[in-house]
């Protein structure tokens, strides 16, 4: 089949990235056309990737780039980790994702042709914290700050499937790789044999390597997938062991314990999130036949860290 141009093009909203730009990379290499949206113009100039500028807020020229898409991917949306969850931080975290959302999707009404699938981001954060209990896509949502966020912002991408566009909620994980994300920031303490569990260590985490998300993106581009999927790897982790395989992946000690309460003085509301976490399921993901490069933690980190 001749693909035309549009056809064969991905949108990425907020693609410059840590997530965007591995999704890039594998978008080019499985033959699209990618254009990133973002709110600095002539980001990335350079080479394949085409940049289209928007404020994340107002409707403008940048909605042409939509029309007729094989795929519009949301990933736009201030950093959460970083400072303390203050009033106006969590505006912030809170606004930079349900307005770039609704300006997207507002974009999308008025595309002449609609694209075939919209991907929005959303975060295992939904489920609120979890304890043991093993969470799929039909597990309730959560009552606090980042479960009501997720609720809201997967709300907000809703309306697209409303106007008959295949819609997906990506339900993220912790994205691992070596160049951004969580990971990088807490290689600095486990480099110097200063990392360990956090609090109790007893917390499951639901990450998935950043080359297995870019995957699952391509995967359900293709698939007749709609509504929420988590995307996890299929085996979480508590915080306790995924220390320990931090520290056998950079061959360094990991005992030293960061006490619930010294992050709960130095990172207040977000220092909790830390310290409680989901233990989620990919079970969406799996049915519909995607296969992880990286299912367990030991291989993710091992080829994350291989020189
Ligand atoms: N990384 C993870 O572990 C993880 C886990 C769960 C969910 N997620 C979600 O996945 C999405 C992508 O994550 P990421 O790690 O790639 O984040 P990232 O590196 O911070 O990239 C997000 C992009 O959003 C854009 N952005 C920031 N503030 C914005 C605003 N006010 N309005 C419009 N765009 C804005 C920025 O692009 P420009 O500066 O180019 O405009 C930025 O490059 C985020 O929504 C995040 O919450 C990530």
């Amino acid at each position: 089949m001749n693909l035309s141009p549009r056809a064969s093009r991905v949108v990425v909203a907020g693609g410059a990235g840590f997530i965007g730009r591995a999704l890039s990379a594998a978008l080019l290499e499985a033959g699209y056309e990618v254009v990133l949206l973002s709110r600095k113009a002539g980001k990335t100039k350079s080479g394949p990737v085409k940049t289209e500028t928007w404020d994340g807020v107002s409707s403008g020229s940048w909605q042409t780039v939509l029309d007729g898409t094989a795929a519009v991917v949301n990933l736009a949306g201030a950093y959460i980790a970083e400072g303390r969850w203050t009033p106006a931080r969590k505006k912030i975290i809170s606004d930079s994702r349900l307005f770039s959302t609704r300006a997207l999707v507002a974009g999308l009404s008025c595309a002449g042709s609609h694209p075939a699938v919209f991907i929005s981001a959303s975060a295992v954060g939904y489920y609120g914290p979890g304890g043991n209990e093993a969470l799929d896509e039909n597990s309730p949502p959560g009552q606090d700050f980042l479960a009501r966020l997720c609720a809201d912002w997967e709300h907000e991408a809703q309306v697209a499937q409303a106007l008959g566009m295949r819609t997906i909620n990506l339900r993220i994980g912790v994205v691992l790789d070596k160049d951004g994300g969580a990971l990088e920031k807490m290689l600095f303490p486990f480099k110097l044999g200063l990392g360990g569990p956090l609090g109790s260590g007893k917390q499951w985490m639901s990450w998935i390597a950043r080359e297995d998300l870019a995957g699952l993106i391509l995967h359900l581009i293709k698939s007749g997938v709609s509504g929420p999927v988590n995307a996890v790897a299929p085996e979480p982790v508590t915080n306790r062991d995924f220390s320990r395989a931090l520290g056998r992946a950079l061959k360094r000690p990991a005992f030293m314990p960061v006490p619930g309460f010294v992050l709960r003085l130095a990172l207040g509301e977000m220092g909790g999130l830390l310290l409680s976490g989901q233990k989620v399921r990919p079970k969406r993901a799996l049915e519909s036949g995607y296969r992880f490069k990286f299912p367990d933690i030991d291989s993710a980190l091992s080829a994350i860290f291989r020189p």
